[in-house]
């Protein structure tokens, strides 16, 4: 594949904006050798094999991914949107390649899987990959993502057992069911939803008498959020965490 070419499916912008970066000499390749310095490769055309390539491209490293797989750690005050309206995007917390890698032609970036509200924390998957969108979004998947939630009020068993057996939100008569429903503390609990409707976690909480004071989602299907990741930041999910959500 021609270095150009590499850098375009990146995201490092267009095809012309990629060469011109090569030609001005903005991008340097790793070798085998891990430890040795990046070599200037001023030649556009240069053929390059993608996999396992590490680039470093005015100044930063980035490694080669064929598809954008990230985890973010959402922070409160935030939109899940490209065209937030009152809070500023998540997508601005990630970095401009991720931004801009093309997808059928048009250079749009990665997208959240489904979304959370500005004031929720916590995982967030973001991905170029179609397929794999729909496969975690899907309210016909079933994948279980689990909330940490804080109550207004001390939560009851009652409560805990409404949750569980159904209750009926205000735009559709069928009830929804948590999977599973864990009291942590006296206004704690970790709740389990396998689909993803609006305000979910709130809407139901306040169908059984209680309030959502706080929301954290930690997990989703197998793969839990990065402790390590503090909110705002972001990395690539590693092919145990893909493996992790393809046995969901
Ligand atoms: N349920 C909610 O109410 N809000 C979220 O952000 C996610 C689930």
């Amino acid at each position: 594949m021609q270095l150009q070419e590499i850098l375009y499916s990146q995201g490092f912008g267009t095809r012309r904006v990629c060469a011109g970066l090569v030609q001005q000499g903005w991008v340097q390749l790793y070798g085998d050798d891990a430890a040795a310095p990046p070599v200037l490769c001023t030649d556009a055309a240069h053929e390059v094999v993608p996999e396992g390539l590490r680039l470093r491209v005015q100044g930063v490293d980035w490694p080669y991914h064929a598809k954008a797989y990230v985890m973010l750690h959402k922070p409160a005050g935030t939109e899940c949107s490209q065209k937030p309206s009152a809070y500023p995007s998540i997508y601005t917390l990630l970095p401009a390649p991720l931004r801009q890698r093309p997808c059928k032609g048009a250079l749009q970036g990665v997208q959240a899987v489904g979304r959370l509200d500005q004031d929720t924390t916590g995982l967030l998957l973001l991905s170029d990959d179609g397929q794999f969108i729909h496969r975690l979004s899907s309210p016909k998947k079933h994948v279980p993502k689990v909330y940490r939630v804080q109550l207004k009020h001390a939560v009851t068993a009652a409560q805990v057992q409404q949750l569980l057996a159904g209750v009926v939100l205000d735009d559709d008569p069928r009830p929804v069911r948590a999977a599973a429903c864990e009291m942590l503390g006296p206004n704690a609990i970790d709740l389990t939803l396998t689909e993803g409707k609006y305000h979910q976690v709130k809407r139901m909480l306040a169908a059984v008498g209680n309030r959502v004071e706080g929301l954290h989602r930690w997990r989703m299907g197998a793969l839990g959020l990065d402790a390590t990741l503090a909110p705002g930041q972001w990395r690539w999910l590693t092919p145990a965490d893909l493996a992790l959500l393809g046995s969901v």
